[in-house]
């Protein structure tokens, strides 16, 4: 099959989430399997050994022609294209920066222009053409794809045998503006319903994410709790009735993770500083180096009876790091050093700077996002804490159990299908889940996984050992997707 991954960001050239990750790694799986691919993203700054195809087109985007290039790079078995326009440049910092209708903009001549690459752009000296070809949209940047194609081309009885695939790794952000934003995005009329939306939060307003839902051939999200609250009022975000009403297009799919780049054994941030790869043979031995190989280049008590619990992530009210906040002085209570690495808003990065002034000794709370340190800390830290409100996937709860670094979570979306409750009794399980958002439940669940550090040392290396040795690469899901595309191909 040929198929066309189309996003916003793609590790390792720019990524802000899990959704980066997702889309440098799932094309790799899926050429795995003996199929074409090729990623498709903007092209935000100069990267690294991309080749100018030669290729010129201009798109005309609300009464404006627009010009496009295209740069290319093959990499393990998938053809990378950045499409190359003044409206992208210089955006790295802030991809997903400037106003409402320049954001629009920029995904409307993003979108037009992917349509037409299996037209344009040979890879590997021949165009993928429509034959057999599947488009995977990610998110409401890329919701625009499947209503072009359709509005464009299928509706006029071109690119006949092209389906599309629209994937939800975040509800939350969904394209909304004021009804008069469809005269922006240069369709036909009749094309306005696809777009309308009511809901009590925004009253009658423009949804780009409902377009995509209900033209796409397929929908799939990134677990199958998340897929369950997507139809509820709490967890859908205005757009719970669509999804309902497709449901037979609808699947969630546990996310991968790309076991190159995040195993204990291969990682090349742990070969310098004093940590060290390690393996489940040498985990007694390799992780306590890489343990105190972060408390060094932290500043802490090098200490190997404290425990060391982590969060990484966006500082913002879904990752839940107020939670956290609110857990402190119980923390401090505890002989517990606590490391937080993330950015996001200013008052929450604060908290971070201000937790580490109050406990010098106990507590670093890093603003910033380094790829370096998100690798170090997993490897470093025995707990891992994600109490996000929601949370579609989470991918660093799977990162944490690959590394021996035992979650303890808020049962929700992926991290309920991901992290099964610690039982005692059967030695089963993979950490601890607490049930609803609120630090007295994070401190309960916390509570007992650190007296299970310190007490059951058989029963922590048996969660380690679990953790460490699940599949969670992404061969498994490659195969899910992989149905989900023949099944839009030949509509099922
Ligand atoms: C989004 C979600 C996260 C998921 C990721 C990749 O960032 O918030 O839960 O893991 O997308 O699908």
């Amino acid at each position: 099959m040929n198929i066309i991954l189309v996003a916003a960001e793609c590790a390792p050239w720019i990524k802000t989430g899990g959704l980066g990750d997702v889309a440098g790694s799932l094309p790799k799986a899926l050429a795995r399997r003996g199929h074409r691919v090729m990623v498709v993203i903007p092209r935000y700054s100069n990267y690294d050994k991309l080749q100018d195809s030669g290729v010129r087109k201009t798109y005309r985007v609300d009464g404006q022609d627009i010009e496009v290039s295209y740069f290319q790079t093959y990499i393990d078995g998938v053809d990378f294209v950045f499409i190359e326009s003044h409206v992208f440049r210089h955006l790295e910092k802030n991809i997903y920066g400037g106003n409402r209708l320049d954001i629009l903009k920029r995904m409307v001549l993003f979108c037009k222009a992917v349509v037409e690459v299996p037209w344009h752009i040979p890879c590997g000296g021949a165009c993928y053409g429509d034959g057999n070809l599947v488009f995977i949209a990610n998110d409401w940047h890329t919701a625009m794809l499947p209503v072009y194609l359709k509005a464009y081309y299928r509706d006029n009885g071109l690119m006949k045998f092209t389906r599309s695939v629209l994937v939800i790794h975040n509800i939350a952000y969904q394209g909304r503006g004021p009804v008069d934003d469809f005269f922006h995005v240069d369709l036909p009329e009749h094309y306005i319903d696809n777009f309308r939306l009511y809901d009590p939060v925004g009253g009658e307003h423009f949804n780009i994410f409902a377009a995509g839902l209900k033209t796409a051939d397929r929908i799939v999200t990134v677990s199958h709790g998340y897929a369950w609250e997507l139809k509820t009022t709490e967890g859908g975000w205005g757009l719970q009735n669509i999804i309902s009403e497709n449901d037979w297009k609808f699947r969630g799919i546990v996310n991968g993770i790309d076991t190159r780049e995040w195993s204990p054994e291969f990682d090349t941030h742990l070969t310098s500083d004093g940590y060290t790869n390690y393996t489940l043979e040498t985990l007694q031995t390799g992780k306590p180096r890489c343990k105190a190989a972060l408390q060094r280049e932290l500043g802490l008590p090098v200490r190997d009876d404290v425990p060391v619990i982590a969060f990484i992530g966006r500082l913002d009210h879904q990752k839940g790091i107020d939670l956290i906040a609110e857990a402190i002085p119980w923390m401090m209570g505890q002989d517990v050093q606590l490391v937080m690495l993330g950015t996001g808003r200013p008052d929450l990065e604060d908290m971070l700077k201000q937790s580490q002034n109050q406990h010098k000794d106990k507590i670093r709370g890093l603003v910033g996002f380094s790829v370096k340190m998100a690798h170090r800390i997993t490897s470093g830290a025995d707990i891992l804490l994600m109490p996000s409100r929601f949370e579609p996937c989470g991918l660093n709860q799977l990162y944490a159990m690959s590394y021996g670094t035992v979650p303890v979570v808020h049962a929700v979306g992926g991290l309920r299908d991901t992290v099964q409750q610690f039982d005692s009794f059967n030695e089963s399980g993979l950490g601890w889940t607490f049930d609803s958002a609120e630090s007295n439940k994070l401190i309960h669940a916390l509570g007992n996984c650190i007296l299970t550090y310190r007490e059951y040392k058989q029963s922590w290396e048996g969660l380690q050992r679990r953790g460490m040795t699940q599949d969670l690469s992404w061969d498994n899901a490659a195969q899910n997707y992989e149905e989900v595309l023949v099944a839009a191909k030949y509509q099922w």
